[in-house]
């Protein structure tokens, strides 16, 4: 069969669908179309006049007929892809890496893109930090040596700091254009500081960086979904209006962002055997996993009306949503704590029997409803007709355990300088040379310090010498600073994004080498467990 008859047989099979849709589920009579004029199906005085367009664009808005939406790309053009697509961790949260152009900063950004999460980047030079972090990189100019520099700009919404940041040291003889010498990370080269003074980057530049963020970090016992204070313009083009106009009624409602809020609003009819507004978000690009969080929040100002929440982990248009009813009381703003222990499956406003629990790691969209109807036919004891209108300031994920929320990549030796007893000779260069080089190891021990006083939750990392070659080797922690060794900047990167997401890696400060066997997929927790967490 040729191209445009499968396309033509195609074309009228969703025809075929959606006029059975309409005819048959929606029990319509009438149809309103655009341009004036309507169709009548059949002579019925009690009912509203149902509108064919605003149901077209429903299902064409959530792409519920992949046609429609076909159609409407071929007159409107084609989007970017997924560039309505709310992704998971990305609207708000925003992870910062500091030294973000450096051997172990740029891999942290390269795996922390790779696992769908906001980065920014602070950098020094834009122009020099573009083609080693791409286009596609949110780049912000700051020196943690200049407070001034690390402005809200930089800071807005950061969930996570990771910092890379270093002094620069080469050979005294000079390095090539690409650091191989200072890189390689094994082969002795007498060292030198160029540049900025450890003092300056290691202790005074790391402290500027430490209280600026606490200004900024919110305890991560919460994750933020949306955040309708701060609206990016991805929230604006997630959440559509999904009425009872799917089902042939005549309500409608919009979802409306504001300065400081967002508002469910419109007007809920019971004409057409209706009765039902809600406004839904698209399917998240990335599954949000809500894992180790106890329940969402919302905060909310209504109109005393009962509204319902919806957390789907199906992504079909119309299949089980996890619902959970809420009162509100006028004019008030109200937090609405729902565990996810009080969500229960509900299919088309029933109760769906023996539905497994939700998996909270793989929620797929929200839905915010106001419903003449409570579940399997029971009436909606406050629920009012007219003009109703639900104002959302933000949804939260709570009730999570803390995580840390600066990483800190320090130095294996930064408390061996000065030690009584210590064997200089059987030491690494820098802690042999401390003296010679500034005390980089020292002002290091200083900017561990700031941060262990600032009270943000963190992890301290003391890599051995880094070196270029691929990671993947068994990793060796240990405390007490007493290890020497080499290990990947490759594997510090992947311990810097493990440490943002596992509670049993907060308030640790551990030494880091690797070993010689092979290890695929290192058990993170077990290895961050093992460690004493610091007093
Ligand atoms: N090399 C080793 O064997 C070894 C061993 C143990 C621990 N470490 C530590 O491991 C960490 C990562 O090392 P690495 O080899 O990846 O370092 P690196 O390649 O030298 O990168 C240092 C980064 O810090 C940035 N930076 C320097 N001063 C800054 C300032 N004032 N404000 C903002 N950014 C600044 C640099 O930016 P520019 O691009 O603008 O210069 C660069 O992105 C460092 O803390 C290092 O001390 C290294």
């Amino acid at each position: 069969m040729g191209y445009s008859n499968r396309f033509a047989l195609g074309l009228l099979y969703y025809i075929k669908k959606l006029i059975f849709y309409l005819l048959y589920t929606q029990k319509v009579d009438t149809i309103k179309l655009k341009y004036g004029g309507y169709i009548v199906f059949m002579n019925n005085n009690n009912r509203s006049q149902w509108d064919l367009c605003r149901f077209i664009k429903t299902l064409t808005y959530f792409e519920v007929f992949p046609v429609l939406n076909w159609i409407q790309k071929l007159f409107q053009g084609s989007p970017k892809d997924n560039q309505d697509r709310p992704k998971e961790g990305r609207n708000m949260a925003v992870i910062l890496v500091a030294g973000a152009t450096g051997g172990v900063g740029k891999r942290v950004v390269k795996k922390l893109v790779a696992q769908g999460y906001y980065v920014r980047c602070l950098v020094r030079d834009i122009e020099k930090a573009r083609p080693i972090l791409g286009d596609d990189i949110d780049l912000v100019v700051g020196d943690i040596t200049k407070p001034e520099t690390l402005t809200s700009l930089v800071m807005a919404n950061i969930q996570a700091v990771i910092c890379c940041t270093a002094v620069r040291v080469q050979p005294v003889e000079g390095d090539t254009p690409d650091r191989a010498k200072y890189n390689q990370g094994v082969k002795f080269y007498l060292p030198e500081i160029v540049g900025d003074t450890p003092e300056n980057v290691e202790y005074k530049g790391v402290k500027n960086l430490v209280e600026t963020a606490k200004k900024y970090l919110v305890p991560v016992d919460k994750k933020t979904i949306f955040d309708f204070t701060k609206p990016s313009d991805e929230i604006k083009n997630i959440w559509g209006a999904l009425d009872d106009v799917v089902m042939g009624g005549v309500s409608s409602s919009s979802f409306q962002i504001r300065e400081n809020t967002a508002v469910f609003t419109g007007n809920v009819s019971t004409a057409n055997s209706g009765g039902f507004a809600s406004v839904r978000t698209k399917n998240f690009s990335h599954l949000l996993d809500l894992s180790g969080y106890e329940g969402v929040k919302l905060r909310v100002k209504g109109d005393g009306q009962r509204y319902k929440i919806f957390l789907r982990t199906e992504s079909t248009w119309d299949g089980v949503g996890y619902s959970y009813s809420f009162d509100t009381v006028a004019n008030n703003w109200l937090d609405i704590q729902i565990p996810f222990t009080d969500l229960f499956g509900v299919f088309r406003a029933k109760i769906v029997k023996e539905c497994p629990p939700m998996d909270i790691s793989k929620v797929c969209s929200l839905q915010l409803m106001l419903s003449k109807f409570e579940y399997d036919g029971a009436l909606n004891p406050a629920f009012n007709p007219g003009i109703f209108a639900l104002e959302v300031e933000s949804i939260q994920a709570y009730g999570g355990e803390t995580l840390p929320q600066f990483i800190l990549i320090s130095s294996a030796g930064v408390t061996r300088p000065g030690r009584p007893g210590i064997n200089l000779d059987e030491e690494p260069p820098a802690v042999r040379l401390n003296d010679q080089l500034g005390g980089i190891l020292t002002w290091k021990l200083r900017g561990e310090e700031s941060l262990k006083a600032s009270g943000i939750p963190y992890t301290i990392i003391r890599p051995c010498a880094l070196t270029e070659t691929a990671g993947g080797k068994e990793l060796i922690f240990a405390q007490g600073d007493n290890i020497k060794g080499k290990v990947s900047r490759d594997d510090i990167a992947e311990i810097c994004v493990q440490a943002i997401k596992e509670p049993k890696a907060k308030n640790l400060t551990f030494e880091v080498k690797e070993g010689e066997m092979a290890v695929n997929n290192p058990d993170w927790k077990k290895l961050f467990s093992a460690l004493q967490a610091d007093k």
